[in-house]
């Protein structure tokens, strides 16, 4: 079926995911939603996500979308369950990689990164409580972060500030594996590994979301054969600075179109 996929993030961390989903599933036509008028989701209450991620969705359904991916963390455990009640359409969400983490620590200590509103949800509560029972988990939150990540600023001093003062405790503790629970922080890798201990590892979630998604689309016969549309790009913020970050972190130079919801 040659209908297109949508994906959406609080702004531009979800491109982390749409990335794993193209090279997975290159004859999959795309619709990219930055919700960077409202970003960040990470400090906002979870109605005002809720909201924001039911407009969005509802946005994408119209534009012919067969399938959504919730390309962003805080949204997923604000809204995912709302979003599964409203449309009748497949829905693949985002969280933590706290099973994978689980399994790949040595030492049995697990750092997460992420927003606030993760951290805090009763998704992520549950997540622990499911998969983290034999290792311990330190987490920290990063305010800040995605702001940089927005302006596709990806390394220089005040990055680095933050990744030293977010990731100082985690070290201290001992982390062997630190989880990238917000889908901003992949772009912010090649900052983050030589500040820590080389043992580290570092996980995250965007390529098995494609994963998932691949299955879902094949279980449900939505697959499509042959060449995908160009992808297309919608921002309710400024659609220059997302044309402007574009090749930064997708190396593509694709025109952005203003989303009006
Ligand atoms: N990229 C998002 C996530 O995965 C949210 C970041 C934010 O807007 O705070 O959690």
């Amino acid at each position: 079926m040659s209908a297109p996929i949508g994906v959406f993030d609080s702004g531009v961390g979800g491109l982390s995911v749409l990335r794993e989903i193209q090279q997975l599933l290159p004859a999959e036509s795309l619709l990219y939603v930055a919700d960077s008028g409202h970003v960040p989701y990470g400090e906002k209450p979870p109605e005002f996500i809720r909201e924001r991620s039911r407009r969005i969705a509802a946005f994408l359904v119209e534009q012919g979308a067969k399938a959504l991916v919730v390309a962003c963390n805080t949204a997923t455990a604000a809204a995912i369950n709302d979003l599964r009640a409203e449309f009748n359409l497949p829905i693949i969400g985002m969280e933590p990689a706290v099973k994978p983490a689980a399994l790949a620590t040595r030492n049995g200590v697990v750092g997460v990164l992420a927003t606030t509103g993760t951290l805090q949800s009763a998704k992520f509560a549950a997540l622990l409580d499911r998969f983290a029972r034999s290792v311990e988990v330190i987490t920290q939150p990063c305010p800040g972060l995605v702001e940089c990540v927005e302006h596709g600023e990806l390394c220089g001093p005040a990055v680095e500030a933050l990744l030293k003062r977010y990731t100082a405790p985690l070290v201290a503790a001992g982390c062997d594996t630190l989880i990238l629970g917000c889908t901003h922080y992949p772009f912010l890798r090649p900052a983050l590994v030589p500040l820590l201990p080389t043992q580290v590892q570092l996980v995250d979630t965007g390529a098995a979301v494609a994963r998932q998604l691949l299955a879902q689309l094949t279980a449900c016969a939505l697959r499509h054969e042959g060449d995908a549309a160009p992808t297309r790009f919608w921002t309710s913020g400024e659609p220059q600075l997302l044309h402007r970050v574009l090749p930064v972190l997708l190396n593509t130079d694709s025109p952005v179109e203003k989303l009006k919801v």
